[in-house]
Order: C-alpha cells, then structure tokens, then sequence
C-alpha cells in the first residue's frame, strides 16, 4: 500500500500566518504540523510515501524531510498546480500509486490515541478485497464535519455535510483508505459548486457500490482539524500537556520509525545529535537508555 500526504491548499483561514509559508509547516508546539498525520501513515506501516504540495512550497517539504532514508521510508514528491480538490491526490498522484491500494491523508489532521496502530490496521484489513475504508471520530457537536451514518456491518448508508440534525455522533476526518480503482473514480467525478473535486464524490461512489466501510475512532483516539487557529492553538495545547505530563512525545517520526524497526539504534542516535540542543533531540537520545518503556 502506498501513502500520499496532501499538504498543499491556500490555507486561507490562517492568514497572515500563511501568506509565505505553507500551513503544515507551521509548528504543532514542537513539531512541524506534517509529522503528525505523516505519523500515521508510518503507524500503518506504509513505507512509500508521496508528498503533494504547491509550485511555491514543496521545496521546503523537501528541505525538512529528504528522500526518508533518515527514518528508514521512501518519500517522493509531486507538485498540485492549484488547490483543486482533495479527490485530485489521486490524479496527480497516479503514477506514484501504480497499481497499488493507497491511504491518504490530508496534512493538517492530527491524531492521537493509544489504539491507533490497532485501528489503522483494522482499517487496511477493511479494503483487502477492494473497496474504501474512511474513519468516523466520535464527537460531541459533529454537526460542522461530514458525518456518517453505518449499519451493524460497519457499511456506510450515508454522509452528509454539515447536517443541522446530526444522523450519528461521528464526523469524517482526514483520513482514507482506497482501492486502486479510486483513480479512476478521481478522474471522473465533476468539480462542486465551490469548483473542487470533492473526496465526498469518491466516498459516495464508493458508497453507491455497497463498497465503503467504516472504522470507528471511540472516546480513546483524539481528532483535531489544525485548519484555523483556534484549532492550530488547542491541537498545541493538548500535545504539551500530554508530553509533560506522561513524557512520551506525540508524533516523533524519529521515535516511531525506531520502534518499527525502520532504523536502528545507531540510526536513532544520529538523528537526536543533529538535535541535541533542544529537548526534542534529547528526547531521542533518552530512549535508548529507557528500553524498557514501551511507550
Ligand atoms: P482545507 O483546510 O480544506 O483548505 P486549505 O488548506 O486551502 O485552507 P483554507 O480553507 O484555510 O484556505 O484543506 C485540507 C487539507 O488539504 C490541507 O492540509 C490542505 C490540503 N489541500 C491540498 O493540498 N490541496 C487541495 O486542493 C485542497 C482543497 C486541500
């Protein structure tokens, strides 16, 4: 399976945060904002991973992540001319995708939960014999998400947009996983009213097929949409707090990548001396002496 991160967009309600720099660059206390959801895609054991960006930004992707060797992952990149919908991930992304399965994730959503291994697994498992597996977070007020409605099967009967009576508390994040034949859908489905290529047309397609599964996120797994800054500020807020309190850092790519045997000791190593003036380095550098955490 392949991993495709779309960090492009305007990123309009940040400005003027996000005038001159690219959203997902912006830090997450601290961390830039791509490693988070760049996190689960290595939670999920994806290795090849491409990063879209825009013509202005994606040298600065570039510039922080590499070609992945130092974490032990591939990455490629590709250019989205202009923010033309999140369904257009797999159109300029196709090439890269080849005849694979492929999960998306959108760049600004952050995640967080003990399980998440277990539940990106689940999700994988879903769409081995084809079809879309896309995630529902259990929220209190989902009314300003798309939210979904299942059956007992975990088969998606509907989604609606912004619905004012709620049909489920569980809202869509950024989050996807596809058959291959989500090229194809890509290509075909017709620009909305806002003029984008809607990842709802795909999942509704999906859908229509009797092909779209459901993997729940319960009271366990944290979701936060970093689009605004509110949602910038209350995502930092909760990744402090939980890093000072229980000392495991949230979305350390580095730490992950070791933990799945992706790099070694000595790998790990190098990457918290390029660091070692911040705490972040010297959380690095700390777990090889505490082995027996888990974590
Ligand atoms: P949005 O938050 O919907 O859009 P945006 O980032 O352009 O922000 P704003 O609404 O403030 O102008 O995008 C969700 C994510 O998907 C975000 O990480 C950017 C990314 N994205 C693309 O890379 N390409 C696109 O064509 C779109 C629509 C979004």
């Amino acid at each position: 399976m392949k991993g495709i991160i779309l960090a492009g967009g305007a990123g309009t309600r940040l400005y003027p945060c996000t005038i001159s720099v690219s959203k997902q660059l912006l830090p997450i206390y601290d961390k830039p904002l791509i490693y988070y959801p760049l996190s689960m895609l290595l939670l999920a054991k994806i290795r090849d991973i491409l990063i879209i960006s825009t013509p202005r930004d994606i040298e600065d992707y570039k510039r922080l992540l590499g070609d992945g060797s130092r974490i032990g992952v591939h990455f490629e990149y590709a250019v989205q001319e202009t923010p033309r919908g999140l369904a257009d991930a797999f159109i300029v992304g196709e090439q890269f995708i080849g005849n694979d399965s492929v999960c998306l994730v959108l760049g600004d959503n952050v995640f967080y939960g003990a399980a998440m291994s277990e539940i990106l697994a689940q999700a994988k498992d879903s769409i081995k014999n084809g079809g879309a597996a896309i995630f529902g977070c259990f929220m209190k007020n989902p009314q300003d998400f798309g939210v979904v409605e299942f059956d007992e099967n975990k088969k998606v009967v509907s989604i609606e947009e912004k619905p004012k009576k709620p049909k489920s508390n569980y809202a869509v994040p950024g989050l996807y996983f596809y058959d291959n034949d989500v090229i194809r859908i890509a290509k075909s489905v017709q620009p909305s009213a806002r003029g984008e290529i809607e990842i709802s047309s795909v999942n509704e397609a999906y859908m229509n097929r009797n092909q779209l599964h459901v993997t729940l996120m319960g009271r366990g797994v944290s979701w936060f949409d970093t689009g605004s800054p509110k949602g910038m500020h209350k995502a930092s807020g909760f990744v402090k707090t939980l890093q000072e309190m229980q000392g495991f850092y949230i979305s350390c790519i580095e730490e992950i990548a070791w933990r799945k045997k992706l790099i070694d000791d000595e790998q790990l190593k190098k990457c918290g001396e390029e660091l070692k003036q911040t705490d972040y380095g010297k959380y690095l550098l700390s777990l090889l002496n505490n082995e027996e955490e888990s974590g």
